[in-house]
């Protein structure tokens, strides 16, 4: 499943229908080059679970909460990457656990992780979204190839697909 947008503003709408239909307990693992528009989208997400503060990336730590419809836990985990373009492998074997970030899973909060990395492999259903660019000429151009692999997710997306398109 892909949806495609042409515009910034377009992918915070996304987003935001997105964010709309997030429920206590659902991930959505966020993946797309450095400028595709994964900020924008996790804004446009946020303001649909009403988050009224402004979401920006968590930079000191691992997960920044905000307030909201549903709480939202928004993760940024690059830093447990290796620093090298492209790549999805941890550094080393990332215990989740030690590091607090199962903590979110499952729990209160709708989740929302970007580069997730290793993380994928320790939730059994979850919404993946990759944003693809297709670069020259069709600079403001995204295609958002999405999947979920669970019950939960598989609605969450059905209802997104609706969404967007009618
Ligand atoms: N269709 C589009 N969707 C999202 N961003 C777009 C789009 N077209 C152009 N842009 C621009 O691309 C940049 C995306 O930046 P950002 O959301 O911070 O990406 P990331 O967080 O992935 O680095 C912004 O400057 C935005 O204006
Ligand atoms: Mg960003």
């Amino acid at each position: 499943m892909a949806f495609t947008t042409r515009s910034a503003a377009e992918t915070f709408r996304l987003g935001r229908q997105l964010g709309a239909l997030l429920q206590a307990g659902d991930v959505v693992f966020l993946t797309g080059h450095l400028g595709s528009g994964k900020t924008t989208f996790a804004k446009g997400v946020a303001q649909g679970l009403g988050v009224q503060a402004d979401v920006t990336s968590p930079t000191f730590t691992l997960v920044s909460e905000y307030e909201g419809r549903v709480p939202l836990a928004h993760m940024d985990l690059y830093r447990l990457l290796k620093d090298t373009e492209g790549t999805t492998e941890p550094t080393t074997a990332v215990d989740f656990a030690a590091i607090g970030v199962q903590d979110y899973l499952y729990g209160d909060y709708a989740v929302l992780v970007e580069w997730p990395g290793a993380l994928v492999e320790e939730v059994d259903d979850a919404l993946f979204v990759d944003i693809v660019q297709p670069g020259a000429p069709k600079v403001d151009e995204r295609e958002f190839r999405c999947k979920a692999t669970g019950e939960k997710s598989w609605k969450r997306l059905d209802e997104w697909v609706k969404q967007w398109l009618f």
